[in-house]
């Protein structure tokens, strides 16, 4: 059967539908549900079972770890907190006063009720505390943290409404929880604090900058390493699974342009959309800025993601655009690239790894 869709308030979830969602949790089914970011695709942390149905349901390599999703505090039975650091132990404090509940997900020691599934069994667990009332209600009146990867299949494009991810996984689950399209659009900024120094994992919903001011505010050491990588292949080293260089992807084949120079940026994506529109449908993902110049190109779809001037827009729109391109059954996607400062970084990084690499420096 395929999975049910509940239309939830995401301000105030109502009681008797977060209640029949929280039964099912807590009865070891998998539910997706809203966050602030993107979907997620809920089980039971606690339970080894639950969890081997995430894995399942996307088709996800058991080497990549699971984030735990609390609502309020990390309990001890979730992060071993005697195992990090003073120093760690400050800088987890400080963020999570600052940034928790929200789009930070911080990578601490595994806690002795999380199953080593969850965390592909490595020693750490990504845990973060999303804002969205619908996941807050949820983790609540389940009594349990809730494991949680980005409902989509492995490696698709990540989902930002409840018909994404029924899109993917409708065979798959019981519930989707429909709380309307996720606020900031692409996922969790992940920050390990296990090592020596706080490491970058994933540039998401905080930015980097943002996580620096918060630590020498603090008075803490504020250098964090950026170890984002790009990786062709998995394996059982990789620290996020989002260092894949195919990852976000959408089923056309997307090239990433990239230049200073707006001018000559546009100049290339049109007289390359002109090119390919003889033998291909031409899908075009660029900023409002770019729209006049490039109108009324033959046999071309195109999605105007945001202004140059407001990324936290083109990030809200990111995944949901490139969806749409599928839908329209391009076969390739031309897409410009944006400034990466602040949430920019995260856009950046998703439309490198859409690209599988197919990368054009102007
Ligand atoms: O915004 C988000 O973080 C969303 C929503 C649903 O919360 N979740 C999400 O999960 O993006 P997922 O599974 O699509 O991506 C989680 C990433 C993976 O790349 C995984 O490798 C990494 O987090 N991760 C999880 N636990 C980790 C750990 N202990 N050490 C290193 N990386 C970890
Ligand atoms: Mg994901």
């Amino acid at each position: 059967m395929p999975a049910e869709i509940i239309r939830i308030s995401p301000e105030r979830p109502e009681p008797t539908i977060i209640a029949q969602a929280a039964a099912l949790i807590r009865a070891g089914q998998l539910v997706a549900f809203p966050t602030e970011t993107v979907y997620g695709l809920g089980a039971n942390a606690f339970d080894e079972n639950a969890v081997a149905g995430i894995f399942k349901a996307k088709g996800r390599p058991a080497a990549d770890p699971i984030i735990v999703h609390c609502a309020e505090e990390l309990p001890a039975d979730v992060v071993d907190w005697s195992q990090l650091s003073e120093a760690a132990q400050r800088s987890a404090q400080a963020l999570q006063a600052a940034f928790m509940p929200g789009a930070l997900t911080l990578v601490l020691p595994r806690g002795g009720r999380i199953p080593p599934i969850v965390t592909a069994g490595l020693p750490s667990v990504g845990v973060r505390m999303p804002s969205h009332p619908v996941a807050q209600a949820l983790i609540r009146a389940s009594g349990v943290p809730i494991a949680a990867p980005s409902a989509n299949r492995f490696a698709h494009t990540s989902p930002t409404t409840a018909q994404h991810v029924y899109a993917d996984l409708a065979d798959q689950i019981a519930l989707i929880l429909d709380g309307g399209a996720a606020q900031v659009g692409v996922e969790s900024t992940i920050l390990d604090l296990c090592g020596e120094r706080p490491r970058l994992l994933r540039h998401g919903g905080v930015p980097l900058e943002a996580l620096q001011a918060c630590l020498a505010r603090s008075g803490l050491p504020a250098h964090i390493e950026v170890v984002t990588r790009y990786v062709a292949e998995p394996s059982d080293a990789l620290p996020a699974s989002g260092m894949l260089l195919k990852h976000y992807a959408p089923r056309a084949a997307l090239t990433l342009y990239e230049s200073a120079d707006d001018t000559r940026l546009r100049a290339a994506l049109g007289a390359q959309a002109r090119r390919l529109a003889a033998v291909e449908r031409v899908g075009l993902l660029i900023a409002a800025e770019d729209a006049p110049f490039l109108a009324d190109l033959p046999n071309t779809c195109t999605e105007v993601v945001g202004s140059l001037s407001d990324l936290a827009g083109v990030a809200h729109n990111l995944f949901a655009a490139l969806r749409r391109l599928d839908d329209h059954g391009v076969t390739v996607i031309l897409a410009r690239s944006f400034p990466a400062a602040g949430i920019g970084a995260a856009v950046r990084d998703r439309l490198i790894r859409a690209a599988s690499g197919r990368l054009v420096h102007l």
